[in-house]
């Protein structure tokens, strides 16, 4: 049974600072809410039990947003605003989270290795919080249905155009059915000549407890850090890796502008905003 999602979420937001300083990018807005609800509620709806917060020492808005906040509570009843009551308590109890703290920025694979005591000897899927999946519940159900035909562990991959690949872990695949694909190789951020595909790590993994001892072994790579894709090479030599082609939209929001774009196309879809911004847009881009 997978039941426990890590999520990593003690990184710098470096490609935000200084905004980051003190504030976790993790609950940057779209719209009202903070992305990495999107991201839990996902994995909430796919089934997953347990939360698992890979966290730093400027993360804490993120444990108070999962918490009950009584003040606010007294005072969105006091001024009968209710239906702002109902989601705040609603958020407060979706989730009984964990939080660890990683003590270094290590990296990305240095964080799913500090969650091991907690993940123990089970599956479990990792869920990095810069990223929002459209249909993100149907993806990891995919990825669950995968995991329990094979044994093994499963990938989420997606298109990405050719001047991108640089920014993501890509890999080298082969069809096993429709959508099904078998992992022959990955490389962190490859230039477009070393890069095997456009087929990019979207955010969402599968893993088998497995992963935990090529974390262990693996070096720091690119930019000094334990990745997570290192790891998962070494796991090919002994497992199979599984991966599941996403078909739907992708946003990330790991930087200025895929910031921008995702708030934008949420915004659009908005009943109530999508008629002035689409005029505002209209004018200022005509300007
Ligand atoms: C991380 C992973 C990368 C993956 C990406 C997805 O990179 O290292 O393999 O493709 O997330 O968003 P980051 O975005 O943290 O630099």
């Amino acid at each position: 049974m997978v039941r426990k999602a890590v999520i990593p979420t003690a990184g710098f937001g470096t490609r935000f600072l200084p905004a980051t300083k003190s504030m976790p990018k993790e609950m940057f807005p779209i719209i009202n809410k903070p992305i990495i609800q999107f991201v839990v509620e996902e994995a909430l709806d796919a089934g997953i039990e347990n939360f698992v917060f890979i966290t730093g020492r400027h993360k804490r808005p993120i444990e108070h947003h999962f918490d009950i906040n009584r003040d606010l509570e007294e005072v969105l009843k006091n001024s009968n605003k209710l239906e702002l009551l109902e989601n705040v308590k609603k958020i407060s109890h979706l989730i009984n989270p964990i939080y660890i703290r990683q003590k270094e920025p290590k990296g990305l694979g240095d964080a799913v290795l500090v969650s091991e005591p907690v993940v123990g000897d089970e599956p479990f899927i990792v869920s990095l919080p810069d990223v929002i999946v459209e249909g993100g519940t149907e993806v990891l159900k995919k990825m669950i249905e995968i995991f329990n035909m094979f044994g093994k562990g499963v990938v989420a991959l997606y298109e990405v155009p050719e001047e991108e690949v640089s920014s993501y872990g890509i890999a080298k695949v082969k069809e096993v059915e429709e959508d099904v694909l078998l992992i022959e190789d990955l490389v962190e951020k490859p230039s477009l000549e070393e890069a095997p595909s456009n087929l990019a790590i979207v955010g969402r993994y599968l893993f088998t407890p497995k992963i935990f001892k090529k974390l262990r072994e693996t070096k720091p790579g690119k930019g000094g850090e334990v990745q997570l894709t290192d790891a998962m090479r070494k796991l090919l030599e002994e497992e199979a890796l599984y991966a599941y082609k996403v078909k739907s939209k992708v946003y990330d929001t790991g930087t200025p502008l895929g910031y921008i774009k995702t708030l934008l196309e949420f915004a659009l879809k908005e009943e109530d905003i999508r008629g002035e911004l689409e005029a505002y847009l209209r004018e200022t881009l005509l300007k």
